[in-house]
């Protein structure tokens, strides 16, 4: 009796090379080794941007930070110990939907979360003085315990000034990723567990949701700012409107920005119902591990 096997079986022996080969040309394989270890890794500025880029990026956010409040620098309009926030930076300014395409950032979260990833969303963080810790929580919003084994959410957080402890970093607990599990009330203010994140700007740190982390109070006077690109799995709901990206600006980029940006998706449809020549692609990737 012949022996038939599926086609994402077949091609995954083509996929693993490719994918093997591209973390080896971008050195990246350090990161891997950190990211299954320690839940997290952050990647040396050499090999994500041009110091031009990031130049261009903390001054853009900056600016929307001051164009939108007085009080940027010395309040969180969220919680205390957070950042003030800017929404939804990519759709702001074309140096953010660049930044999109950056290929060091999408190699390690397409390894968490397979080829077929979008954006979940686009994050400005500009950090002012403050006394508070930011509580230790995950970044896996609304999924409930267990966690998966698997990444659902990937945090790429672009550091654009110099990260430091008496700067207000953000910590993590090495390891928590392999918890599955949100932190307790109780160890949402255990503070020594995290490790701080110090790092140059330019850096970039890939932080799956469900590592626990938080951030140490910024007792400087210096702004902590941070770009961030959180990925998921199709089947996550969206924190941002991706319909909101107009067909001018996906136009302007290769296929693969409309991809992320959730345009080969069948779900979100109206009366007239899915595109059903997309449905075949998306009801295979539940069989393809590299999907
Ligand atoms: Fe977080």
């Amino acid at each position: 009796m012949e022996h038939t096997m599926d086609n994402a079986i077949h091609s995954m022996k083509d996929k693993v090379k490719a994918t093997y080969a591209r973390i080896e040309e971008l050195g990246l394989e350090s990161n891997i080794a950190e990211l299954e270890v320690k839940g997290y890794t952050v990647v040396p500025p050499e090999k994500v941007a041009e110091a031009s880029h990031v130049a261009e990026m903390r001054e853009t956010l900056l600016q929307l930070a001051r164009e939108e409040s007085e009080e940027f620098d010395k309040d969180s309009n969220f919680r205390p110990g957070f950042s003030y926030t800017i929404w939804y930076p990519i759709i702001r300014q074309s140096v953010f939907a660049r930044n999109l395409l950056n290929e060091v950032a999408l190699v390690l979260s397409r390894y968490l979360l397979g080829e077929s990833m979008v954006l979940n969303n686009s994050l400005g963080f500009v950090k002012g003085r403050t006394s508070d810790y930011y509580r230790v929580h995950t970044d896996s919003l609304m999924i409930p315990e267990p966690l998966p084994s698997y990444t659902q959410i990937v945090n790429c957080s672009f550091l654009l000034t110099d990260y430091t402890v008496d700067r207000g970093c953000i910590g993590v607990v090495p390891g928590s990723h392999r918890l599955y599990r949100h932190p307790t009330p109780t160890e949402e203010q255990a503070f020594d567990m995290l490790e701080p994140i110090e790092a140059p700007a330019g850096s970039l740190l890939i932080l799956p949701a469900c590592t626990w982390h938080g951030a140490f109070p910024n007792e400087t006077d210096s702004l902590r700012v941070a770009l961030v690109q959180a990925f998921s799995r199709v089947h996550i709901a969206p924190s941002i409107d991706r319909s909101l990206v107009t067909e001018e600006t996906i136009q302007q980029y290769p296929p693969q920005f409309a991809r992320l940006l959730g345009r080969d998706l069948i779900t979100g449809f109206g009366t007239q119902g899915p595109d059903m020549s997309k449905y075949e692609k998306m009801y295979l990737l539940q069989r393809d591990k590299f999907a």
